[in-house]
């Protein structure tokens, strides 16, 4: 058994054939899938992924991206979505100083909204964090005690050592499978087992081989083989640990 731990099943790239994408992410041994808010639209969307399939959970929350849409009535739309039945985490939510779509000030605001929401809940975070490790790592200490996930880590050692020292988790994609990524590799190898979590972040990052194609949660099985590759652990230990890791952290029953 697998989990696909981040993946937006409710994108309009898998409008076309989104039966046959969970089908096929049955097949390859993924159980259950976590379809992850970005915004207030797909936060709505994964409610009702959730209500309709059996093996996904929902996360509610705003990408930093769209932190400058975020007013008090999208607060308020954020709380109440929150409240869903499935509803097992909240993010993706964090600082992207990379892409820069939405002002500092105002990512730094919605982070800090929803990492209250996240208390209030007792729900953990999925943090999105793309240069911004520094202040990333400092806010979310700040508001210790907390569970949270590092989604799509692509930090270097020193955040992902003060990750660890916070309790945190960190979950890869298959962008550790590219020929230039040896550096990610790296991370892998000084993420302990029992702190890592795997996630596809479907439609986006297809593994080696298919890049430019659509990426789907079935491909989590190919990550838990690089994972096992790289650690030199066999692939059933890889699927039991890291499902365990992530039934405790979504708290799935
Ligand atoms: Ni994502």
């Amino acid at each position: 058994m697998l989990i696909d731990t981040h993946c937006h099943l409710d994108f309009p790239a898998f409008s076309p054939d989104r039966d046959a994408v969970i089908a096929r992410c049955l097949e390859a041994g993924i159980n259950y899938c976590i379809n992850i808010g970005a915004t207030l639209e797909s936060s709505a969307a994964s409610l009702e992924l959730a209500a309709k399939y059996p093996q996904i959970y929902a996360s509610i929350g705003l990408h930093p991206h769209d932190a400058d849409t975020f007013d008090e009535k999208g607060q308020a739309r954020l709380r109440e979505l929150a409240a869903g039945k499935k509803v097992v985490a909240i993010g993706e939510t964090g600082l992207d100083y990379y892409r820069n779509l939405s002002s500092k000030e105002n990512q730094r605001q919605a982070f800090a909204k929803q990492i209250a929401l996240a208390r209030d809940l007792n729900l953990p975070l999925v943090i999105h964090c793309r240069q911004a490790e520094e202040e990333t790592l400092r806010i979310l200490k700040e508001a210790l005690p907390l569970r949270a996930v590092i989604h799509c880590f692509s930090g270097g050692q020193d955040f992902l050592e003060g990750c660890l020292a916070s309790g945190f988790f960190i979950s890869y994609t298959c962008n550790i499978t590219y020929k230039k990524a040896e550096g990610l590799r790296e991370m892998v190898k000084l993420t302990p087992l029992d702190r890592l979590m795997l996630e596809t972040d479907a439609p986006y990052l297809s593994p080696e081989g298919f890049r430019g194609k659509r990426n789907e949660p079935a491909q989590v099985k190919l990550l838990a083989q690089e994972v096992g590759r790289i650690k030199g652990v066999g692939f059933e230990e890889i699927a039991r640990q890291t499902t365990q890791n992530a039934k405790e952290f979504f708290k799935l029953s």
